[in-house]
């Protein structure tokens, strides 16, 4: 016999970010995140996970190609659930799995992300959200949605946001066994559910420095990190909390910004220097500056307040050079992305190579 689970889940978008772990193997983070979830129609995984008594070892496939399982994270994620599986039985199959029947018993995992792996849009978040999720049906673990993040966790940082739908936070925790540091829900994905995002897929290449590298050198160099973590993201964390519990888009669209700058001058401030975005991101951000408000003074944060709905917009910048815009409402990104289309038409031999729309919700 086999049993089979198969699970969807959205990548996530930070829009404050989590970089630099204080523990690399436990995976937990200097500082506190907050994202978005997009709908999982647009940019996510789709895992199958598969138990069979044939089965005499784990393998896991990716995207068609099968990976090694040997890396800790697969396997702290794995054993996490094993550790949680309760007794299965499946009368019409013919199938009985005892509690302790788990630890013997192996699995084959096949993964697809419907977006390119590791160019910057989060794929790893929806990997390990995805397997985590399916191996907890798979061997019916009873773990809630914020246990499960805390597995997720040890998979991939970002993943313990893609558990939940809405505008989703990242506690970091103080627990040296990582206890308490898990993803929670602020808000559900109809609190806030006129804002649409549109992604511009610079480039699909995979990146030259990993998350995991980048942030950990950022924690061995950058004194901008140091200051960042303690005391940036505290203030901005609450500041972005209030502007999303209000649905006040100039204050989340000004933190959203300058929490993605700040990120990327960290980067630079890394030794040797990260260069995640590149010239067309760079031309990007000022293109939508220049949209935002060309007439307000750009020491206030009312500048991005006093701007009419149809030129607001949040940008922010993952570890690569796509931007992920975050428009107001459906009238302000159609208006967005035909300025875009105009200003930075994607075509196959440039730097840009399309957009993507997705929508924040689960
Ligand atoms: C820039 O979660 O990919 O996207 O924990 O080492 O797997 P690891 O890193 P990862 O880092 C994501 C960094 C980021 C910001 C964010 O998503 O908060």
């Amino acid at each position: 016999w086999v049993r089979m689970v198969t699970a969807q889940t959205p990548t996530n978008i930070a829009v404050i970010k989590y970089w630099g772990k204080r523990d690399e193997t436990l995976i937990l983070p200097v500082n506190d995140s907050i994202s978005v979830t997009l709908d999982p129609a647009h940019l996510c995984t789709i895992t199958t996970v598969a138990v069979s008594p044939s089965f005499d070892q784990d393998r896991m496939w990716l995207n068609g190609k099968e990976i090694s399982l040997s890396g800790g994270r697969y396997q702290n994620c794995l054993r996490e659930i094993r550790a949680r599986a309760c007794e299965v039985e499946d009368k019409e199959k013919g199938i009985k799995i005892a509690k302790n029947d788990w630890e013997k018993l192996h699995v084959h995992v096949a993964s697809y992300n419907n977006f390119p792996t590791a160019a910057g849009l989060a794929s790893s978040a929806a990997g390990f959200a995805c397997l985590v999720f399916a191996l907890a049906k798979l061997m019916k673990a009873k773990e809630d949605n914020s246990e499960l993040s805390a597995i997720a966790r040890q998979g991939s940082g970002s993943a313990c946001r893609s558990l939940f739908g809405g505008f989703v936070k990242w506690i970091m925790g103080k627990a040296e066994d990582g206890s308490d540091s898990l993803a929670v829900q602020l808000v559900d994905e109809k609190h806030w559910d006129e804002l649409v995002i549109i992604i511009a897929v610079v480039s699909s290449r995979q990146k030259e420095t990993s998350s995991t590298t980048g942030m950990r050198d950022s924690v061995e160099t950058s004194l901008l990190l140091q200051h960042r973590a303690k005391e940036v993201v505290p203030k901005r964390i609450k500041q972005m909390e209030e502007a999303i519990k209000n649905r006040d888009f100039g204050s989340f669209a000004q933190l959203t910004c300058a929490d993605s700058n700040q990120f990327h001058a960290v980067c630079l401030d890394t030794c040797p220097p990260i260069f995640y975005m590149n010239d067309t991101s760079h031309r990007q951000v000022k293109f939508l500056v220049s949209c935002q408000c060309a007439s307000h003074s750009r020491s206030s944060s009312k500048f991005y307040m006093k701007c009419d709905d149809t030129k607001m917009v949040a940008y922010t910048f993952d570890a690569g050079p796509n931007a992920v815009l975050i428009a107001h409402n459906r009238k302000a990104a159609t208006q967005l992305l035909q300025k875009l289309l105009f200003c930075f038409p994607p075509s196959s031999d440039a730097d840009l190579n399309s957009y993507v729309i997705g929508d924040k919700s689960i």
